[in-house]
């Protein structure tokens, strides 16, 4: 019998934490295993072929682990590499094992926020560049209009920990003004990329009252849950431990005490070395 595995949960940095904690609180049996590649954060900016080599070569990491699912908790890396990761790399090496996005569960719903139709959306050059999201609501809500805009500045500032600082609601305010100057309909924003729920307080400053703000966690969360309802291949290939181990690929230290902001609570991380 074929030994189960944890899921793995991956992001460029720290964001993945925040779509982490929402599973974990839905599907608190599974055992999880959880990379950040900080040493190579942001993504972000990073060109189509980078954001795909380093997120390959993290993939392949969690096989070397033994996992047979893993969740891209990264829109920079769902955008730009799993396409790629889908259709061309796993049919070659293991048709069985899965890799997912957060940018198919999120389109799926997401119309379902905004009453007008008319949603904003914000994330990273790479995201927003990729057209990602265009394509893929346009699929489940063709009559919605998208605006959208992206916030270069925002990972890099929460990445290195100065996201309450003056300098970040300087780029916070700019930013929300650019989006919101698109149009006057927009009654909900989606922040496309799994960092910026770290920001909501910060962010709600500068947005009325009446307009929506959408996070990924618990959407993705439900997805995943309704993937393994549906999948019982899959679903049993699961280990069912409810523990979770963190590996990041730079200082375990600094992980450590970032965890908190992200996750809810102090974690103990592992160096990850990846090739
Ligand atoms: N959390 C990643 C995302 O959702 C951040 C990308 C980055 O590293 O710039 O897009």
């Amino acid at each position: 019998m074929q030994e189960r595995s944890p899921i793995g949960i991956f992001d460029s940095g720290y964001g993945g934490l925040t779509v982490l904690k929402d599973i974990k609180a839905l599907l608190p049996d599974y055992d999880y295993l959880y990379l950040g590649d900080n040493a190579r954060a942001p993504y972000g900016n990073r060109s189509f072929d980078t954001v795909y080599e380093y997120t390959l070569q993290c993939v392949q990491w969690f096989f070397k682990q033994g996992c047979e699912l893993v969740i891209l908790a990264c829109n920079t890396a769902s955008a730009k590499a799993l396409r790629t990761i889908q259709q061309k790399y796993l049919p070659e090496i293991d048709p069985q094992k899965r890799v997912l996005g957060v940018i198919r569960p999120t389109s799926e719903v997401i119309g379902s926020y905004s009453p007008k139709r008319n949603i904003g959306i914000l994330g990273t050059k790479g995201t927003i560049l990729s057209g990602s999201y265009t394509i893929e609501i346009e699929k489940f809500f063709p009559e919605v209009k998208l605006y959208q805009h992206s916030c270069p500045m925002w990972v890099p500032l929460i990445e290195n920990n100065e996201y309450e600082s003056e300098g970040a609601q300087y780029f916070i305010e700019k930013d929300i003004k650019e989006l919101l100057s698109q149009s006057a309909e927009i009654d909900c924003i989606l922040l496309a990329c799994t960092h910026y729920p770290l920001l909501i307080n910060e962010i709600k400053k500068f947005i009325p009252s009446s307009i929506q703000l959408i996070s990924q966690g618990e959407i993705v969360a439900k997805a995943l849950k309704d993937y393994l309802i549906r999948n019982k291949e899959m679903e049993a290939k699961i280990s069912k431990g409810k523990t979770i181990k963190f590996y990041t690929t730079d200082s375990v230290s600094e992980f450590n005490s970032q965890s908190l902001k992200f996750y809810g609570e102090s974690v103990s991380a592992n160096h990850a070395l990846i090739t």
